[in-house]
C-alpha cells in the first residue's frame, strides 16, 4: 500500500518498541510513572511551560483544554477549518458545553483584527468570549505555517480582552522544522499547548498537553474523569522520547518530499490546482476531466494508493516516515491515469 492517507498510517519502528522494553515504569495515575515524567517535563520545557501531562490523543488534549478553560455557554474563537469544528464528533458542544465561533481566515491563520471583531463586549445576551483556539500547521489549509508573530499577535489580542488561549500543536513539530523557529516561540503568548506523538513522530499512541501548573491541575480532573488517567504509560512514553531522540529532524524529508509531490502534481491535467506545499501535506483541486474526489480516490485504491477526501474536487495526501519516493511516484501515476 502507498499510504498518503494520513501521517497517523506509521508503524511503530523496531527500535521504537525495543525502547520500550527498558521503560522505567509506575503508576501514572499516581504521578509515579518514571518514563512519563521524564517526557512531560521535556516536552513541557520544549513548549517553555512550566507542567504537561501525558494523554492518549491529541483530540483529548484538545476536549481537556477547553474545558478547563470555559464553562458551558462560552464561545470558543477559532477559524473555520479547525479540528475542534470537523474532527471532533461535536466534542466542545457535547463535553464542555461551549459555542464555537468560526473565523473563515485565510489558509487556516486569523488576523489580530479577525479576532478583536470576534470577540464579543460583555452582555447578558451574548455568549462569553472565553478562549481563542489556533491549530500549528493548519491541517485542512494543506498543512500552511503560521508565522510566530502573527500567531502571537492573535494571542495577544485574545488575553488583553480576558480570553485565554490555546493551540492545537498536533504538527507545531513540523513547523518548527521547516522554519527553524523553536516550538516555545510558538507556544509563547499560549496558555495552553500540546504535541502529537501519533502524527510525523510515528508512534502508535499518546500527545503532551502543556501549560501553567494551574491549568495542568485543573486539567487532572477531566482526564480523570474521562477516562484518560492509565496506569504503566512509561512503556508509551518510552517510544514517545525515542522519536523525540531520532523522529524530529527527519520531518525535513517529508516535507522534501512533499513539496515534489506537488510539483509534480501541478503539472498533471488531472489537477487544476495545488496548495502551496509548507510541510508535510499535499492538497489539490482535481480538474474538470476527472470525476469527484470521492470516485477518484476508489480509483486509486485500486492501485493501492490512498489518500483522503476532503472536498468535492479536493484530496489531500500526507507524507511520512512509511512512504518514500517510489510511493510518490505510484501516487503520481495513479493521479496521472485519472485523466
Ligand atoms: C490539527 C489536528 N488537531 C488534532 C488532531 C487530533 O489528534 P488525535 O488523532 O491524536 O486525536 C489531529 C489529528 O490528525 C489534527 O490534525
Amino acid at each position: 500500500m502507498h499510504d498518503f492517507y494520513s501521517d497517523t498510517q506509521t508503524r511503530p519502528t523496531r527500535a521504537m518498541r525495543e525502547a520500550m522494553l527498558d521503560a522505567e515504569v509506575g503508576d501514572e495515575r499516581h504521578h509515579d510513572d518514571p518514563a512519563t515524567n521524564d517526557l512531560i517535563a521535556r516536552v513541557a520545557e520544549m513548549l517553555g511551560m512550566e507542567a504537561a501531562m501525558f494523554l492518549p490523543s491529541g483530540t483529548m488534549c484538545n476536549e481537556v483544554a477547553i474545558a478547563v478553560h470555559c464553562q458551558p455557554g462560552d464561545e470558543v474563537i477559532c477559524t473555520r477549518e479547525s479540528h475542534i469544528i470537523f474532527a471532533e464528533s461535536g466534542g466542545p458542544a457535547a463535553l464542555s458545553g461551549v459555542m464555537l465561533y468560526p473565523i473563515d481566515g485565510e489558509h487556516g491563520m486569523m488576523t489580530p483584527e479577525e479576532v478583536s471583531s470576534a470577540i464579543r463586549p460583555p452582555s447578558a445576551h451574548a455568549p462569553r468570549s472565553r478562549l481563542l483556539c489556533t491549530e500549528q500547521t493548519s491541517n485542512l489549509a494543506g498543512g500552511a505555517i503560521w508565522p510566530a508573530d502573527q500567531l502571537r499577535a492573535v494571542a495577544d489580542v485574545a488575553r488583553e480582552a480576558g480570553l485565554a488561549t490555546h493551540l492545537d500543536g498536533a504538527r507545531l513539530l513540523n513547523a518548527s522544522v521547516a522554519t527553524g523557529v523553536p516550538a516555545h516561540e510558538y507556544a509563547a503568548g499560549y496558555d495552553s499547548a500540546w504535541i502529537a506523538f501519533t502524527k510525523g513522530l510515528g508512534c502508535p499512541v499518546g500527545a503532551v498537553l502543556a501549560g501553567s501548573q494551574e491549568f495542568i491541575d485543573k486539567a487532572w480532573l477531566f482526564k480523570r474523569r474521562w477516562g484518560g488517567a492509565m496506569r504503566q504509560t512509561g512503556v508509551l512514553a518510552a517510544m514517545c522520547s525515542h522519536a523525540l531522540d531520532h523522529h524530529v529532524e527527519r520531518l525535513a524529508e517529508d516535507h522534501a518530499l512533499a513539496r515534489d509531490i506537488g510539483d509534480r502534481l501541478r503539472d498533471l491535467p488531472a489537477v487544476s490546482d495545488v496548495m502551496p506545499v509548507e510541510t508535510n501535506i499535499v492538497i489539490a483541486e482535481l480538474s474538470d476531466a476527472v470525476p469527484e474526489a470521492r470516485e477518484c480516490a476508489r480509483r486509486m485504491r485500486e492501485d493501492n494508493v490512498t489518500c483522503t477526501v476532503v472536498g468535492r474536487k479536493r484530496i489531500r495526501m500526507v507524507t511520512h516516515m512509511d512512504v518514500g519516493q517510489a510511493d510518490a511516484d505510484a501516487l503520481i501515476s495513479s493521479i496521472a491515469k485519472l485523466a
